[in-house]
């Protein structure tokens, strides 16, 4: 099959990359021009796993335009729809390209919108400006850090639309479903309407942040009656039914999706007159985790206290600081006074005025800190030289946002450790 995919971030480089591993020929069309730039030289803008390999390895064209959109059997849309300060999702760019697509493509293209977009856009992009085209919502839920991995095996395909374009869109995924030789290793494709997959997506991201504000308030609620919340969560693991995943408390969730999509889920049930209660909850108790967060720094530090802030990414393996926790509370942080020098793995310089410094390993960052903050959980953050790190440092806090950090060996290193189950004791 011919593919034009439209917009090379995580979601349409990975797909661009997957379906030519898999033998389709593929175009993708990127309009930033320092993302194309390094594309067409074949280097990785976004320092996911594989990606140089495979971008080295297949034959995906990079252009700013796609003057052959009339040979597309699939136009693929991975564009941004990122947050508005109402909450809603900002649809600019899909409208902007529906636009190029509508004029460019032939009548009965499918259109698969790969982007999170809220229920009802589908529709209104096919009996409106894609009005002959073949619109098909089928969203995507990889990880970032393993976008790769989870776009080669995912663990489900979701998508909608008019049923003439159900042939095309298993047609398209058939040599990505086949995983092994077990019925079991085939990956289900969910056919259903364009309104259900566009709200598959945000169910998805909406449930998974709330299972991590649930688990935030299981463990501040562990440390105000006296249990240990490590050994809570580890039973909550255990259970088939909730699973492993997503159960690890932090000072608040983030990222490029999980804010933007629950503030669009719970504006698009407010906009229907749906008071969804538990969403409402879960965005709620995450902005007070954070602010409990930072007060616990502050009220363990002087407002002229200098902090070594480990970690900006939102999440470890990956160098998206997208609505990261660890900006926000960089910026709470600098806000009173304090100065914070940062170090992340991924991350070598940040724009934000709120970051002092950003070292190039974690010593540098503590150096002649008062507090040491832990708010990324890369692993190499849990096999720190304490001893060393506490060298380095002028005061002897430490406090893990994480809960990477094995409170015994810091406290044997000489820091007085607190973690995010102490929250309890903060009031924001
Ligand atoms: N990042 C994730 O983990 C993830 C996972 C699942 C779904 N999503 C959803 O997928 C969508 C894309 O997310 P992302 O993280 O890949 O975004 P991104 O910002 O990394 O990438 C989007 C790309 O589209 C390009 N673009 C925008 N308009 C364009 C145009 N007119 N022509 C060509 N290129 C254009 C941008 O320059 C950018 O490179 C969003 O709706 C997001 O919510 C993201």
């Amino acid at each position: 099959m011919r593919l034009t995919v439209v917009g090379a971030g995580y979601v349409g480089l990975a797909s661009a990359l997957a379906f030519a591993a898999v033998g389709h020929e593929v175009v993708c069309v990127e309009r930033d021009p320092a993302r194309l730039a390094r594309l067409r030289r074949r280097e990785d803008p976004l320092g996911e796993p594989g990606v140089g390999e495979l971008l080295r390895q297949t034959a995906v064209r990079f252009v700013e335009s796609d003057p052959e959109l009339d040979h597309a059997d699939v136009v693929l849309v991975a564009v941004g729809t990122p947050m508005r300060a109402d909450g809603h999702a900002d649809l600019a760019q899909i409208d902007e390209v529906s636009r190029i697509i509508a004029y460019d493509a032939r009548p009965g293209t499918v259109v698969a919108i790969r982007s999170t977009i809220p229920v009802g856009t589908c529709d209104r992009l096919q009996t409106g400006v894609l009005g002959h085209q073949v619109v098909v919502s089928n969203p995507e839920f990889l990880r970032e850090g393993h976008a790769l991995e989870d776009t080669f095996a995912p663990t489900r395909i979701v998508a909608g639309g008019p049923s003439g374009a159900r042939a095309i869109v298993e047609a398209l995924y058939a040599p990505l479903r086949n995983r092994g030789r077990r019925a079991s290793d085939f990956v289900p494709l969910i056919w259903t309407t364009s309104r259900s997959a566009e709200l598959a997506k945000y169910a998805a991201n909406g449930f998974l942040a709330t299972k991590l504000s649930f688990v935030n308030e299981i463990a501040n609620l562990a440390d105000v009656v006296g249990a240990d919340a490590a050994a809570v969560l580890r039973t909550m693991a255990l259970d088939p039914r909730i699973g492993a995943g997503h159960l690890r408390p932090g000072l608040g969730w983030g990222g490029s999706c999980f804010p933007k999509d629950t503030r669009a889920l719970a504006a698009l049930a407010a906009g229907e007159g749906y008071d969804f209660i538990v969403l409402r909850a879960a965005i709620e108790q995450n902005n007070r985790q954070l602010a409990q967060f930072a007060y616990l720094i502050e009220r363990e530090t002087r407002a002229d206290a200098t902090i070594g802030l480990l970690g900006l990414a939102f999440k470890a393996g990956t160098a998206d600081t997208r609505e990261s926790p660890a900006l926000a509370l960089a910026r709470r942080l600098a806000g009173t006074g304090r100065r914070v020098n940062a170090y992340d793995p991924a991350i070598r310089s940040t724009p934000y005025a709120a970051i002092s410094r950003v070292d190039s390993d974690a010593f540098a960052a503590c150096a002649e800190a008062d507090a040491v903050v832990v708010a990324t959980e890369w692993p190499e953050f849990a096999a720190l030289d304490l001893c060393a790190l506490r060298q380095v440092t002028r005061g002897d806090l430490l406090v893990d946002g994480r809960a990477v950090i094995d409170p015994v060996r810091a406290a044997a290193a000489g820091f007085r450790y607190r973690g995010v189950s102490g929250l309890s004791a903060a009031q924001a």
